[in-house]
């Protein structure tokens, strides 16, 4: 069958290598003179907010800094960061940081141009015009932000997640220079690292998927599985950082364009409701989610086992198709990340509302291999706290029968 039509866009520029950062002045100056520059607060006390000032400066470039808002901001702090770009007649904006910074950067770019708020962008091509240029620069290899088209908001009165979805938030320049990870301490390490390993997998097996995604996404994949137990025994292995941090922006290359799934639409109740960081919400639901999927698409997956370094000698395409689920169990163990939803907090008594929220995640799930309503994201839940499936459960106190032995706690 000949190949659907498709088309593939992100940033519309990148440098990328250790000692990059020098470049951002003289960068900047193209795009203007006077730079928000959005900062996770973070970076502030590492060190890096000074770094990033000076290299701005070098290039005849004056920063006004915004870095009060929150990890997976609301989206009034988009507005405060715009207002600020407005007031200080600022001509660009700078995002420096994780999803949260650069999300929140690219959202204030358009919000200076375009009339409204945040929220009212909340959806797909809602963003009428184009805003400042925006320099994307990532200090963690995971989110993919420096690429996307996408800045997510957490609203948490509402208890909901969603995002700002325009073409016109696709940045013009990212610059990644993996010398910024050095310091990122190893669970954030590992965390971020799978969020772009499941940008990758997820990118790789949805319905959208293209060629062009397709490339990205696999070498994402091989890149991550291999650089990512190294970056997080030893965070100064520079070359480690250098590979997650290009396996990072493949993987976000790939989720730009062919979206994410169900690993991201179940998550992201479990970050509105509970908190739960992103990266870590996807990492504890990918092994089950994967498993679930592998049915839908089992050439993919059988070729993501491989990707992830399992022997598939041998096996049938179905057989290495669920191999690719236990590769990334076993990588979650050389993380020592939990394994379980009832390790990252969330209440036995919350997955069925869980289930009812990441049913408003429609537009993301439609991209998922394997159709999934309702009851089936409560099956996968039920899956990642680690109940036991029916045909082994004879019931307990957990599950409101009377079993005893083999409920997990
Ligand atoms: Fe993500």
């Amino acid at each position: 069958m000949a190949q659907n039509v498709f088309d593939f866009r992100g940033a519309v520029r990148y440098i990328f290598g250790c000692g990059s950062l020098a470049r951002l002045g003289a960068e900047a100056a193209t795009f203007g003179q006077k730079a928000l520059l959005v900062v996770d607060p973070a970076l502030a006390d590492a060190g890096i907010l000074d770094r990033i000032v000076s290299a701005a400066e070098q290039g005849g470039v004056k920063t006004t800094v915004f870095k009060e808002f929150q990890q997976e901001p609301e989206p009034t702090e988009a507005d405060a960061a715009a207002a600020l770009a407005k007031k200080k007649k600022c001509d660009l904006v700078i995002g420096v940081g994780g999803g949260s910074g650069m999300d929140l950067a690219k959202a204030a770019a358009v919000l200076v141009a375009n009339p409204g708020k945040a929220v009212d962008y909340v959806g797909v091509g809602l963003v009428p015009k184009p805003g400042l240029p925006t320099i994307m620069v990532p200090t963690t290899a995971g989110t993919g932000s420096e690429v996307t088209w996408t800045a997510v908001f957490t609203r948490r009165a509402e208890k909901a997640k969603g995002g700002i979805n325009s073409p016109f938030l696709y940045p013009s320049l990212a610059l990644l220079d993996p010398e910024l990870t050095l310091t990122v301490p190893p669970d954030l390490t590992a965390a971020t690292g799978m969020d772009a390993l499941c940008h990758a997998i997820e990118a790789f097996t949805s319905v959208k998927a293209n060629p062009l995604s397709d490339l990205a996404a696999q070498e994402a994949i091989a890149l991550i599985a291999e650089y990512l137990p190294q970056a997080y025994a030893d965070g100064r292995n520079i070359l480690a950082r250098e590979k997650m941090m290009l396996g990072s922006l493949l993987a976000g290359m790939a989720l730009a364009n062919a979206g994410v799934t169900a690993v991201h639409a179940l998550s992201y109740p479990m970050g509105a409701i509970f908190g739960v960081p992103h990266g870590l919400a996807n990492a504890v639901l990918l092994p089950y989610v994967m498993a679930y999927n592998a049915i839908g698409s089992p050439d993919k997956f059988a070729l993501v086992a491989e990707l992830l370094g399992e022997n598939v000698d041998n096996l049938s395409t179905r057989e290495a198709a669920q191999r690719a689920a236990k590769a990334v169990h076993d990588l979650m163990t050389d993380l020592e990340l939990p394994d379980t939803l009832n390790d990252v907090g969330i209440p036995i008594d919350a997955l069925e509302d869980l289930a009812d929220k990441a049913m408003n995640l429609g537009r993301v799930l439609e991209n998922n291999p394997r159709r999934i309503d309702r009851d089936d994201a409560l099956f996968i839940y039920d899956e990642a706290y680690g109940l036991p499936s029916d045909d082994e459960c004879d019931g307990c106190d957990e599950c409101d029968d009377d079993c005893e032995d083999d409920c997990e706690e």
